[in-house]
C-alpha cells in the first residue's frame, strides 16, 4: 500500500508526519472520507466543498489547488489499485514548534492522502441483518458541523457501543434530542411514516451522503422532513437508519436493546439505498 505525505509517495508502512504536526499535537486539522465506487470518487465535488468550507471556518489555507487535490487522490487510488473502497484526506496547518496560537509566520499545511478497498460482500452482510446502536450524552463542543479530525468523544462513544455488543453510537443532547451518529447521520421513518432527519445546524455534520440522500428521497417521491426529535420517537419509529460515505444508508434495528419495529430492516432504507448511485456523482 502507499500514501501521499507532503509532496511524496510513499510505502504506507513508513508514511508519517513530524511530531510537531499541529494536527498530532492539537488535531488542529480538518479531513473528508469519499467513497471509491468502480473507480470513480462518489460526490467529489460536495467533498471538496465541504473541506474548503471545513478548512475556511479554521483558517488553514487550501494547501494547493482543486485540481491538484485531486490528481493526487486519483494517483493514491491507482497507486493502491482501489476501485471499490475509500479514499481519506487530511490537512492540517502545519508542523511548527508547539505553541497553541497559529505559527507566525505561517507554514504550509500538510496533507496526507490514503486509500484502500473495502469488501462489497461485508457491506451486503451489514444491510442484510442490520445493526445495533446505543445512545450517549452528545459531549462534543459546539462546532460539529466542521469536519475536524478531534474525534475523541466520537472515538469513546463508538468504542462505549462495542463494549455494549453494538456497531454505532447515537449522541444525545441535552434536550433528549438525537443528534448524530458517532460518524454517520441519523433519520427515522416516523409513526405517520414521513422520513425525517435533524436539521444541519451546528450540532450535527452535514454528511454529503445526508444531502445526497435528499436528492434520492425527491426523486423517489418520498418527502423528506428535517426537524427534531426525541429518543423516545426514535425507538417508536417505524425505521431508523444512518448514512455516511462508507456506508451509504444502513438500517439500525436495535437501540439500547429496544428493537426497532420488527427487529428487521426496513423498505424504506433499502429503496433509498438501491437507487443511490444512480442519483450521487
Ligand atoms: N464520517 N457525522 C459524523 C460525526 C461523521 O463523522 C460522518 C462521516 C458523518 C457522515 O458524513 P458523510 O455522509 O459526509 O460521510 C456524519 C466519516 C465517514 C468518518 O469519519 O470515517
Amino acid at each position: 500500500r502507499f500514501a501521499y505525505v507532503n509532496g511524496r509517495y510513499v510505502r504506507h508502512a513508513d508514511a508519517a508526519v513530524h511530531i510537531d504536526d499541529r494536527g498530532f499535537l492539537f488535531a488542529d486539522a480538518v479531513y473528508e472520507v469519499c467513497q471509491i465506487r468502480h473507480g470513480f470518487i462518489v460526490d467529489l465535488t460536495r467533498h471538496l466543498d465541504r473541506l474548503d468550507r471545513s478548512l475556511g471556518e479554521i483558517r488553514i489555507r487550501p494547501p494547493m489547488p482543486r485540481a491538484a487535490l485531486v490528481g493526487i487522490m486519483k494517483e493514491v487510488l491507482r497507486r493502491n489499485r482501489v476501485s471499490d473502497g475509500m479514499v481519506y484526506l487530511q490537512v492540517t496547518r502545519g508542523t511548527a514548534r508547539r505553541d497553541h496560537v497559529f505559527p507566525s509566520p505561517e507554514v504550509r499545511a500538510s496533507l496526507v492522502v490514503t486509500a484502500k478497498s473495502l469488501s462489497a460482500s461485508v457491506a451486503a452482510e451489514k444491510y442484510a441483518s442490520g445493526i445495533k446502536a446505543v445512545t450517549v450524552p452528545d459531549n462534543r463542543w459546539e462546532r460539529v458541523d466542521i469536519k475536524t479530525v478531534g474525534l475523541l468523544p466520537n472515538v469513546l462513544a463508538r468504542q462505549q457501543a462495542k463494549e455494549a455488543g453494538a456497531q454505532e453510537a447515537i449522541f444525545v443532547d441535552a434536550e433528549g434530542n438525537v443528534t448524530e451518529g458517532g460518524a454517520t447521520n441519523l433519520w427515522i421513518v416516523d409513526k405517520a411514516g414521513r422520513l425525517v432527519t435533524r436539521p444541519a445546524d451546528r450540532a450535527i455534520l452535514r454528511g454529503i451522503t445526508r444531502t445526497t440522500l435528499m436528492d434520492v428521497a425527491a426523486k423517489l417521491g418520498i418527502a423528506v422532513e428535517e426537524r427534531r426529535f426525541s429518543v423516545a420517537e426514535m425507538l417508536e419509529a417505524r425505521e431508523v437508519f444512518v448514512t455516511g460515505a462508507t456506508t451509504i444508508c444502513l438500517p439500525v434495528v436495535a437501540i439500547d436493546g429496544h428493537a426497532i419495529a420488527n427487529g428487521h430492516p426496513g423498505l424504506t432504507a433499502q429503496k433509498l439505498r438501491d437507487a443511490f448511485f444512480a442519483v450521487a456523482e
